[in-house]
């Protein structure tokens, strides 16, 4: 670090586990360019005087974690259209204006669908979960070219409501159900994205549906979750015979995502590839 090193950081309460810094300390590195990432604990009620302090000391960049990620879109100065959709924002771009809000969560995620062949495209999903980042990857979903997305929850009511948002803005593709109507999907096989943190550690012997009957709807099941590496989620699908990917893909390229609009820079395939075997061993470390 000298006097032109350039700044970004996180700002979430808690930030002490994240990968971040990291995945953007490392990329950083590997691509010669002086630029610094660290974290910031932000307490309930100061997210304003934080973004405010990060641009007045010409932070390049920023990403937002929870609790934070719908709060910040009152302190920006734009916000990208699918962003704005979702109701969330999780990375900040220096403008001349102020910060531009992105949501890299939703890209990250095209992202490892398209490179592991999940074909969302003319076809039918099913996500479990209905919160907020059910929300994001319904969006992503329609965004996609979905031809229907069924979505499960615990809480009937909260499918209904992300239901009728998607099927407003999509036209009719979105199908409420609770956990246990997966019996009324027309038989077959679909790709899953399990979006709750059920399966989270510590809770690993956990998954939103247990029942082994479900998974025989799994063409390919993609997990959010990262912790443990390999979810209940996704021994379920893969003891169904289905491909299971946990959501480390997605982590890593949401964050080469923001670092590409922050440096103004693509990052090499070869490059992508060295940074995630790098962060596998990180989460083993
Ligand atoms: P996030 O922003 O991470 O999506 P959230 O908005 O709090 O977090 O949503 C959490 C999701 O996980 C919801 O779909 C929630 O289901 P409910 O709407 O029924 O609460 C789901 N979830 C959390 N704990 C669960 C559990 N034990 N079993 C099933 N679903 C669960």
């Amino acid at each position: 670090m000298n006097a032109t090193t350039k700044t970004c950081c996180l700002l979430g309460n808690p930030v002490g586990h994240s990968k971040s810094p990291f995945i953007h300390n490392t990329l950083a590195k590997m691509m010669g360019i002086n630029m610094v990432y660290t974290a910031y604990k932000v307490e309930d009620g100061r997210l304003g005087d934080a973004i405010k302090g990060a641009d007045a000391l010409d932070f390049i960049g920023l990403n937002i974690t929870v609790p934070y990620k719908c709060d910040v879109m009152e302190y920006l100065a734009e916000i990208d259209t699918l962003a704005e959709k979702i109701g969330a924002v999780n990375t900040l771009v220096r403008t001349d204006k102020g910060y531009k809000g992105y949501n890299t969560d939703i890209i990250g995620l095209g992202r490892q669908l398209e490179e592991e062949n999940i074909i969302i495209k003319n076809k039918e999903v099913i996500l479990i979960g209905a919160g907020g980042a059910a929300k994001a990857i319904a969006y992503l979903c329609g965004d996609m070219g979905a031809k229907g997305v069924y979505i499960l929850n615990r809480n009937r009511e909260k499918a209904e409501a992300l239901a009728a948002e998607i099927n407003s803005y999509f036209g009719k593709i979105a199908v409420p159900l609770g956990l246990e109507d997966y019996r009324n999907i027309p038989e077959g096989k679909y790709p899953v994205i399990q979006t709750t943190s059920v399966g989270l550690y510590p809770d690993i012997e956990k998954a939103a549906i247990m029942e082994d009957d479900f998974y025989k709807y799994v063409e390919s099941g993609v997990d959010i979750i990262f912790n443990p590496e390999e979810t209940l989620f996704m021994r379920k699908c893969a003891q169904a015979g289905a491909r299971a990917f946990n959501g480390l893909k997605m982590l890593l390229y949401q964050g080469i995502a923001g670092f590409e609009l922050w440096n103004n820079v693509k990052v090499p395939e070869d490059m992508v590839r060295e940074v995630y075997e790098l962060l596998q061993k990180e989460m083993k470390a």
